[in-house]
């Protein structure tokens, strides 16, 4: 089976979410069960490859009444044998800008062209193309016209029609832009599912996947369900009810591989299960000394993630704060992203010594922090997946989570860590309490905790595997 992945970032020529590390991690599973999976992305100037790729061919495509040039280049994910195609043209020379939907407009129309024109000597002809979030999101709307026009003609190769996955990792984006993308990319008006802003008529490109692709899969079975009821994108929610029969929740893993705490070369000490008692002590002692946290014996929760105001809940962590005077705890917080948050964080951590605020993205210190902290925090207003409790509960770090979408499928209160329900600031410091307690008043009990949450299997095989099902489902239809 060829499958052909169509992102806008993969780990580790480029990331900014959870989405950069799907992109890797699922093909290099999916590859084990033998299927023949390629990646395509595009070709940004501050992508980071290992070194030159190569060109392997030109492209036109037809965009905005012009025809413009990209340059298709081929390099393989180190350490794999997954090649992955990066498209070059100036319009792809950035991921961020004023209008990015249509940077990927204008990518998705490229892809197929691609495909229709010249994938069967890339790996193709392919049989499922899987899209992921709003990026890429067009690419079923814009092989269902070639598809066509394909069929008018004689069968060709490419006639083959391949069937279109569309994943969605977080509803709240949805590539929303002005109606003249649509012209643009040479379609008709009536295709599209046009609405009006006070700023002129719009479309969304996330909407348009979720009209045409084949199939809709989303990051995990809770999250489905929420987003099917309605709980995330209201707009969204009467084309997904329509869709409810084509939507699956399929949970990520994470790399076992990257992720392990015996062999991580980040980490200044190395252990495993039956190490972890000691090996948890040390590292504790060189996160505090590495952040100038003072050294001893208070819990140490950690926070990695992007400082996304409207998702992860960084707000009910600097609310907690206050009710939580009572008792010895310190907070590390790594992260970048929002300038209101940042803001607000660097005066929480000036007003508390035993709060301490990481303005980057250093993945060393992410790691320390999650194999160093005693609880990782992710208090997330909604979660289609997340990957941070699930490394936590690796390194053997308990997650203390909000019951929401993945988070609420991975984590169990009181086992393998520690669930609140509501969004609420003293929702969270009544169970960041309940942690403090447990660690100080039942140690045995805490070290319980901590080995069946590293004992946890979060590889990728189970839901690759799950991918391959659907894929063989849809192939049938
Ligand atoms: C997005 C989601 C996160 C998910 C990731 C990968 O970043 O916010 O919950 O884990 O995508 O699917």
């Amino acid at each position: 089976m060829n499958v052909l992945f169509v992102t806008s970032e993969c780990v580790p020529f480029f990331k900014l979410g959870g989405l950069g590390d799907v992109s890797y991690a699922l093909p290099v599973a999916l590859q084990k069960l033998n299927i023949n999976v390629r990646i395509v992305m595009p070709y940004y100037e501050s992508i980071n490859l290992p070194h030159q790729a190569k060109c392997v061919g030109q492209l036109a495509v037809d965009y905005d009444r012009r025809r413009e040039l990209v340059f298709v280049f081929e390099i393989v994910i180190p350490g794999t044998h997954i090649p992955v195609y990066l498209f070059r043209h100036p319009k792809l020379n950035e991921y961020v800008g004023d209008d990015i939907a249509q940077t990927f407009a204008f990518f998705s129309k490229a892809v197929v062209s691609w495909y229709v024109l010249s994938s069967h000597l890339f790996g193709g002809p392919y049989d499922i193309i899987h899209c992921h979030d709003w990026h890429t999101a067009l690419v079923p709307l814009l092989l269902g016209e070639n598809r066509k026009v394909i069929q008018g003609k004689e069968t060709t190769l490419q006639a083959r029609a391949a069937r279109t996955i569309l994943t969605i990792h977080n509803l709240l984006y949805q590539g929303e832009t002005g109606v003249g993308v649509v012209l643009r990319l040479g379609l008709q008006k009536p295709q599209f599912h046009i609405f009006t802003t006070p700023l002129g008529r719009a479309v969304k490109l996330l909407r348009e996947g979720l009209e045409y692709a084949d199939m809709v899969t989303t990051v995990s079975p809770t999250y489905a369900r929420e987003i099917a009821r309605g709980h995330h994108g209201d707009s969204i929610q009467a084309l997904l009810a329509k869709r409810k029969d084509r939507l699956v929740g399929i949970l990520n893993g994470i790399d076992t591989g990257i992720w392990n705490p015996k062999t991580d070369s980040l980490l200044p000490v190395h252990y495993s299960r039956g190490t972890v008692m000691t090996a948890k002590p040390e590292l504790k002692a060189h996160l505090q000394k590495a952040l100038r946290l003072p050294s001893g014996d208070a819990l140490l929760f950690g926070f990695v993630g992007r400082l996304e105001e409207q998702q992860k809940g960084i707000e009910l962590i600097i609310r907690a704060v206050p009710h939580l005077a009572d008792r010895l705890f310190q907070i590390a917080i790594l992260g970048t992203g929002a300038a209101r948050q940042v803001k607000k964080l660097k005066k929480l951590a000036k007003r508390n010594p035993n709060i301490t605020f990481i303005h980057t993205f250093d993945e060393r210190l992410a790691r320390r922090i999650y194999a160093g902290a005693d609880v990782l925090l992710v208090p997330s207003k909604f979660e289609p997946c997340g990957l941070t409790q699930l490394i936590a509960m690796r390194y053997g770090t308990l997650p203390l989570v909000r019951k929401t979408g993945g988070l609420a499928d991975t984590v169990v209160d009181g086992k393998t860590g520690f669930v609140f329900r509501q969004y609420t600031s003293a929702a969270l410091a009544a169970k960041m309490r309940e942690a403090i307690d447990l660690r100080r008043e039942n140690v045995s009990d805490w070290w319980k905790m901590v080995a069946s949450a590293m004992k946890q299997d979060f590889s990728w095989d189970m839901s690759a595997k799950k991918y391959l099902d659907l894929y063989q489902t849809i192939l049938k239809t």
